[in-house]
């Protein structure tokens, strides 16, 4: 932990939360310790990129193209301003809200974030943790490090949503679900904006997908119907994989990660691993089922035979999509252009919060994200009608800097400022904020 933690474990500390993170903070640097996780958020970046490998940082920071989608993301807000409004009172203040049934301390989710294993050895698990120690849900990625049973277990009891990417198996789909059920899971949040991989200029420039490395296929490695999907294929003639890889040195180490990450399905040491044609397979497997743009409207009905739980669609930008979403009667609608990752060029997501939210009148929770890096972004977008905000490379960068320390204070900081926010808004609790507390530029 960095000297500049605040109470954890206890959710309820998001109450007092900018107090004591302000106080944290400062009384540190009385003893000439800055904050290990920069709190600006360029700076933050900075750390990031320094903390982690070229790849690493690439696939974490970049967006699709040119990445005008991030900065159209992040401009968006730039058209809105908050209200200070004084003499209000606002000494006891709620952060708290009412989501999929349960009141929160916070406005706050994590978005999924996929390879997580890119920014930190306990990826999932450090995040999970940090999440859990400010009451934050944690939205699980389907293209994990870990296993969700092994995320569930890292925070015991803490909430937790998933995220699917519809497979091109349903008899896949079916089990992550299930799994995600069992192991406690809140919501399913099914993922509709990465049918395709947006084309990503700067993993492209570096010919790097972490995927290929069997990296971030932990949910699927350890999942029965995956491995029986990988069995199947290394038991098929000719698999057609492609043409073979050249061998240099950096194809040996790819050989050494992909057989580590493989050993789920050989049961079997590296050596062993190394010599079994089952985590290449994966690999292929994985990159074969991962996601299909065939599905339709229609097609999402199926999710309702393989679970129970909510269920909230993500990645909603056009407001007709949004009415379409309720009248197939889902859970939630999440708002979001994937961080800017998939089109370049897209629609930003505040944009059209206030028209999405404005058809869901209030019916389901509206989850919003893309372009959210600081409590004031927060209190702007809930203000135009978002229910929870996602944060997500912001925490990612944490976590690459210091771990599930660094995740916790990224988070802890979002909370700090729109405490603060709310306040000098002459606001005592997130439901007051609305379009009053704005002033459109
Ligand atoms: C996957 O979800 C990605 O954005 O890389």
């Amino acid at each position: 932990m960095s000297s500049s933690s605040v109470a954890p474990q206890d959710p309820a500390a998001a109450r007092g939360i900018s107090r004591a993170t302000q106080s944290a903070i400062y009384r540190a640097g009385i003893s000439g310790t800055r904050p290990a996780v920069p709190i600006d958020i360029a700076d933050l970046e900075r750390a990031a990129a320094k903390a982690l490998s070229a790849e690493a940082f690439a696939y974490i920071a970049g967006g699709a193209g040119a990445e005008h989608t991030m900065a159209a993301n992040r401009a968006a807000f730039d058209r809105w301003q908050v209200w200070p409004r004084p003499l209000r009172d606002v000494s006891a203040r709620d952060l708290g809200v009412d989501f999929l049934g349960k009141r929160r301390p916070t406005p706050l989710l994590l978005a999924p974030l996929g390879v997580m294993e890119m920014a930190h050895a306990e990826a999932d698990l450090a995040v999970a943790r940090a999440a859990a120690s400010l009451g934050v849900p944690y939205t699980l990625s389907n293209q994990a490090s870990f296993p969700m049973e092994e995320v569930a277990d890292a925070a015991p009891g803490a909430p937790r949503l998933f995220q699917l990417y519809w497979s091109a198996s349903d008899e896949l789909n079916a089990s992550l679900l299930a799994r995600a059920e069992a192991s406690g899971c809140e919501a399913i949040v099914v993922t509709l904006d990465t049918h395709l991989l947006g084309w990503r200029t700067r993993d492209l420039d570096l010919a790097y997908l972490p995927f290929t490395r069997g990296m971030g296929i932990a949910q699927y490695t350890s999942d029965p119907v995956f491995q029986k999907l990988v069995q199947e294929r290394v038991a098929a003639p000719a698999t057609g994989d492609g043409p073979a890889v050249k061998v240099t040195p950096k194809a040996v180490a790819a050989a050494l990660t992909i057989a580590r990450k493989g050993a789920p399905l050989t049961g079997a040491g590296l050596r062993e691993s190394l010599r079994s044609p089952l985590p290449r397979a994966a690999v292929e497997t994985f990159l074969d089922v991962f996601s299909t743009p065939a599905l339709t409207w229609d097609d999402l009905a199926r999710a309702r035979e393989w679970s129970s739980l909510p269920i909230i669609l993500k990645g909603i930008v056009h407001p007709d999509d949004a009415q379409r979403a309720l009248d197939a009667g889902v859970d939630g609608v999440w708002i979001s252009n994937h961080g800017g990752r998939q089109i370049d060029r897209s629609v930003p997501t505040l944009a059209v919060l206030p028209e999405i939210a404005e058809r869901v009148d209030g019916t389901v929770p509206i989850v919003f994200d893309s372009g959210v890096r600081s409590g004031s972004d927060a209190a702007i977008a809930l203000a135009l009608g978002a229910t929870v905000i996602a944060l997500g490379r912001p925490y990612a960068y944490g976590l690459g800097i210091a771990g599930e320390a660094g995740a916790r204070e990224v988070v802890r900081n979002v909370l700090a400022e729109l405490d603060i926010t709310l306040g000098l808004a002459g606001l005592t609790s997130v439901g007051e904020l609305d379009r009053e507390a704005l002033r459109s530029v």
